[in-house]
């Protein structure tokens, strides 16, 4: 064991400012305002334009983030961003923001965990800096879902949006009241195919057929992943909160993976939390993957809900399929 303890020392987040109404959505595909909000809680969400990626966004959200802390730029150790969405396939979104960033030589990379990308990053984030490897991180879960959607499908162009979230994560000071108390990940690689984009891999590589075939865009089987995600999301929550000894009275906020009000309230439920203690944002950004669970944090920080202190548990399931949670002390 560590005597290194970590703590996040702050999260802003970045929209695109076009926003997508599900009354936009009706003139698009066969589906209706009435059926989004009922069946996902999504009345709008940010789309951005031609010409911005995932860095650019990341960018905005790093420039609030370093005007709130102490941590510069230059004492940046370790970038991970989180994003099913990168620049390019390579070189790495980290790359590149490092670049833009002005961060000095330092491991940065990209992970794929879906939408649990956040989570997956903060746990590794939390190793390197327990093991003397880094002192300030950089974490990012960045998403522009947009680009990879099918707007030809009802069951899925509905859902998505964009956005990013970064946070720092630093080591905490001795006698600190701000601390990742624990991390939990997990995956199932068997449900894979429920959710994939299929084309412009190794296994299909970018063709004339994979471009007519939609293959470069998200494929989803929605409703046989709702039970699993129902399951995976409130398993992941009670699992964090047993094992460090408390339960969901103690606890301050849910901030869980923006994908569906039902299982947001499902998840709530199983930890036996007052509705009113969920961070809940989806009505405005719908389902942005990795980026949902630091852009509601960073606006439930700016509007002041989130104080130091607060226990928090992050919580989500995505792509994989994997799923994971985060308790911490803000
Ligand atoms: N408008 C109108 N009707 C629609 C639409 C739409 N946009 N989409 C689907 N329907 C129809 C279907 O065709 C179906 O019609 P039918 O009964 O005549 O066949 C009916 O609505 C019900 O469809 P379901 O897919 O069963 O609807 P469900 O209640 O399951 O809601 C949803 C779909 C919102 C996708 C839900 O299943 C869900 O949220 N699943 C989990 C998604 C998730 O958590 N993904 C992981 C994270 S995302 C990531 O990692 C990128």
């Amino acid at each position: 064991m560590s005597d290194i303890r970590v703590k996040i020392d702050g999260v802003a987040m970045a929209a695109p400012d076009k926003i997508l109404t599900n009354k936009d959505l009706e003139r698009i595909v066969d589906t209706s305002d009435e059926w989004i909000r009922t069946r996902t809680g999504m009345v709008e969400r940010r789309i951005s334009d031609e010409h911005t990626a995932a860095s650019d966004i990341v960018l905005k959200a790093c420039e609030k983030l370093f005007k709130k802390s102490s941590i510069r730029t230059r004492d940046i150790d370790l970038i991970i961003v989180a994003t099913v969405t990168p620049d390019h396939p390579f070189p790495s979104t980290a790359c590149i923001l490092q670049t833009k960033l002005g961060i000095p030589h330092c491991p940065a990379f990209d992970i794929s965990a879906g939408c649990t990308g956040f989570i997956y990053a903060i746990t590794i984030a939390k190793q390197f800096i327990e093991n003397g490897s880094a002192t300030n991180a950089l974490v990012i879960g960045v998403e522009l879902l947009t680009k990879i959607t099918n707007w030809t499908d009802r069951n899925t162009c509905v859902l998505f949006g964009d956005g990013a979230g970064a946070a720092i994560v630093t080591q905490a000071n001795k006698g600190e009241i701000s601390e990742i108390i624990d991390t939990y990940i997990s995956s199932d690689g068997r449900y894979g195919d429920l959710l994939i984009m299929r084309g412009g891999g190794s296994r299909n590589p970018t063709s004339k057929e994979t471009v007519e075939q939609n293959m470069h865009t998200l494929y989803m089987e929605g409703n046989k992943i709702f039970k699993i995600a129902v399951k995976s999301m409130g398993d992941a929550a009670v699992r964090i909160l047993e094992r460090n000894g408390f339960t969901g009275d103690d606890v301050d906020w849910l901030i869980p993976h923006q994908a569906n009000l039902r299982i947001i309230d499902a998840t709530a439920k199983r930890i036996h939390l007052l509705p009113q203690k969920v961070i809940i944002n989806i009505e405005k950004y719908g389902n942005t993957s990795s980026a949902s669970i630091p852009l509601a944090f960073a606006e439930a920080i700016e509007d002041g809900r989130v104080r130091r202190g607060d226990l928090i548990v992050l919580d989500a399931f995505g792509a994989g399929l994997t799923w994971g949670s985060v308790l911490l002390r803000y």
